[in-house]
């Protein structure tokens, strides 16, 4: 009795001293509940392996992204201490309209989008306010699950697909594409590897991607990728010598 009496009176005193300054009707509380209302809210829930894969520099966020820049408006990261097999659930609300897209990406210290796993256009949900469901299932989002869900998948597999749709006979699919990269000859240009370990500059695969590969192949690889990353294009190169380079 006397804890509860003592919290009251000294709740009533927090609450009579915020007034001194501020409060003349009430209207700061209103404002404080209805924050809540402004904007929308995602929310995204995953079983993910990999976070802790990725050095301090970076994190797994669900970030929110005005068109033309490429920093996160606003973001909420995963702990990199997120054990593999996690049960994940990231919510960020207050999303205000600005913000046209949604996406669990792989962000720096700065908040820079350095690639896209998966992504919601708000002006999709335009007409439903409730908030937005992203139930992304199992998600491997290692530096070379991020890689086969941001580049792979979104970029390569119309053409490197599975059912004997390979072009140069590379299949890029899930499953199947580190086997078909590493170490692994090329088909179309006689003593090139796809990707040779630890070697991103004599990767023929960093090489038709970069600056100055338009004419190594039949097929302009330069312009696949510049054309699907407009804002992030030299962090999606990056990564991938990254990935080279640690093998
Ligand atoms: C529109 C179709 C198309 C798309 C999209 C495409 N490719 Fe290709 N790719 C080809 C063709 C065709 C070749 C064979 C070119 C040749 O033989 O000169 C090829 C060859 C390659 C090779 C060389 C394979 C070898 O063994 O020599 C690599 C590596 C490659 N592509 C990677 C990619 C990646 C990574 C992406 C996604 C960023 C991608 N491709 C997207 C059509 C495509």
């Amino acid at each position: 009795m006397f804890t509860t009496m003592t919290l009251k009176n000294i709740s009533f005193l927090l609450v009579s001293l915020l007034c001194l300054s501020a409060c003349d009707s009430g209207d700061i509380l209103n404002q404080e509940l209805s924050t809540s209302d402004l904007g929308r809210t995602v929310k995204l829930t995953a079983t993910m392996s990999g976070v802790d894969s990725w050095d301090s520099k970076y994190a797994v966020s669900l970030a929110g992204f005005v068109p033309g820049d490429n920093y996160a408006h606003v973001v909420r990261t995963l702990p990199a201490t997120t054990a593999d097999g996690s049960q994940v659930e990231l919510v960020l609300s207050n999303i205000d309209d600005e913000v046209k897209t949604v996406e669990l990406a792989i962000t720096n210290r700065l908040r820079e989008r350095i690639i896209t796993l998966a992504r919601v256009n708000l002006e999709d949900y335009a007409d439903n306010p409730d908030t937005i469901r992203m139930d992304l299932g199992h998600l491997d989002v290692s530096r070379f699950g991020a890689l086969q869900m941001g580049l792979f998948d979104m970029a390569c597999i119309q053409c490197h697909g599975g059912n004997g749709r390979s072009a140069a006979g590379l299949n890029l699919t899930a499953g199947q594409s580190l086997g078909h990269l590493v170490d692994m000859p090329s088909t179309s240009k006689s003593d090139a590897q796809r990707v040779v370990s630890g070697d991103a500059e004599g990767s023929l695969l960093h090489q038709i991607l970069n600056e100055g590969g338009e004419d190594i192949l039949h097929y302009n690889h330069t312009e696949v990728v510049s054309s699907q990353f407009k804002e992030n294009l030299l962090e999606v190169l990056q990564l991938i010598d990254d990935w080279i380079n640690k093998l």
